[in-house]
């Protein structure tokens, strides 16, 4: 007798903390030291969440103990809209701002309210792989549109329009996009905002990098370009303001939301069966939107995540046969490797023999669905000796499996 997962699961890829991560963890249980450039979460590289924001959930937390209302708290939620206002965005209801237990949960239902069995999403390749699992476990289909290294990892629109069947119900947009770094112009966004008005979809926008920018880019928010396209917007506390534990993100509609009565009735009925969520971290929120945003000082010129993001690049392209384009927000880097220069079998050998011998943990970039060339993610999230230790061991690695 065996009792087996459900077979939904099988499509359900979540490599950031699959089966090379797990041979690291026996590693470690080893005594082996790994130097661990595979998971974005900011406070285990030493950045702290803003001490306000902890004196929020501490002054807090007697009135933290019961369940929230599903949405969540009204002053979390009233400061998400008037963030919105803030960055341009017309006409956001309180009563369609939904908070989460981070950015993830919302994402699963998001996508459990929306589809039937075949339904299609558009999701970027390469992906933040969670969409496309949250996709294929609501029992649709991800369908993927490229994303470009030649054309700094932009979307290219034309195949993002040709994607599209009478089945697509969604389009997935990610900007600033994990794993890429990319930031997408405003003339982007309106064309990307122009087919979903063209094929009736709707517009999801994970933005959860929106605050951490580098070279004074600037990011546009997808729901100030229309009134008339249905955009759910996911942003949170886990990346901007280095809160990853305290599993607080929130999403919120904006458009013809009349039009969207029934699938926000759903989301409704998804989010009231799971209660609430983690109620003394939506405490946090209000501060952090209303508070000083340190985030910026981390981002610009001489702050640690620039620093850090300026010797990757360097480093990573000073290697012959890697390439990278410039991330210019988030916390990682996308580079390609020309593996025909080296004795690896594809990507994930590559990377499981670079934790192997290395002991150094990247993930490979099929594990962000993204099998056009070979690549791979680094998180630049450790300080710049950990980064130059990595990349010393790197290059040394490289030269021991360069073909003659
Ligand atoms: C693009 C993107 N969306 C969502 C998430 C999930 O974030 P949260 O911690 O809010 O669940 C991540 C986490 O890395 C991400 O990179």
């Amino acid at each position: 007798m065996k009792y087996r997962k459900a077979e939904h699961l099988n499509n359900a890829k979540y490599e950031i903390r699959g089966k090379v991560a797990d041979k690291a963890a026996q590693l470690k249980l080893r005594g082996i030291n790994i130097l661990e450039l595979n998971i974005g979460n900011p406070g285990i590289f030493g950045f702290q969440v803003p001490d306000t924001m902890n004196m929020a959930i501490i002054r807090n937390l007697d009135k933290a103990a019961a369940y929230s209302d599903s949405k969540g708290i009204f002053a979390a939620r009233e400061a998400i809209v008037i963030e919105t206002q803030n960055i341009g965005i017309k006409g956001v209801d309180i009563d369609h701002v939904f908070l989460g237990n981070g950015v993830s949960e919302l994402i699963m239902m998001s996508m459990e309210a929306l589809l039937n069995p075949e339904e299609e999403v558009l999701i970027p390749s390469p992906d933040y792989p969670l969409w496309t699992a949250a996709v294929n476990i609501a029992n649709g289909k991800a369908v993927h549109y490229n994303c470009d290294s030649e054309n700094d990892w932009q979307p290219d629109l034309e195949h993002m329009e040709a994607q599209i069947s009478a089945r697509t119900r969604a389009l997935v947009v990610i900007n600033p996009n994990n794993p890429t770094g990319a930031v997408y112009s405003k003339e982007t966004l309106e064309e990307i905002t122009a087919i979903a008005r063209r094929h009736r979809l709707i517009i999801f926008s994970d933005e959860i990098y929106s605050k951490i920018l580098y070279d004074d880019i600037e990011h546009v928010p997808m729901a100030i370009l229309s009134d008339d396209v249905l955009v759910v917007t996911f942003n949170g506390l886990s990346k901007s303001y280095r809160a990853c534990g305290f599993r607080a993100g929130w999403l919120y509609l904006s458009g013809p939301v009349q039009q969207a009565e029934d699938y926000i009735d759903g989301l409704t009925q998804l989010l009231s069966m799971r209660l609430c969520s983690n109620v003394p971290a939506q405490w946090a929120i209000q501060t952090a939107l209303g508070g000083n945003q340190s985030i910026y000082q981390l981002t610009a010129d001489g702050g640690r995540l620039k620093r850090q993001r300026d010797l990757t690049i360097k480093r990573l392209r000073a290697i012959e046969g890697i390439s990278c384009v410039n991330p210019q927000s988030a916390l990682y880097a996308f580079p390609e490797i020309d593996l025909s220069l080296f004795d690896f079998d594809d990507d994930e050998d590559f990377i499981i023999k670079l934790l192997e011998e290395e002991h150094v943990l990247l993930v490979q970039g099929s594990g962000f669905n993204y099998d056009r060339s070979y690549a791979f993610r680094v998180v630049f999230l450790p300080h710049e000796e950990t980064l130059n230790k990595a990349f010393d061991r790197l290059e040394n690695f490289l030269s021991i499996h360069r073909k003659a």
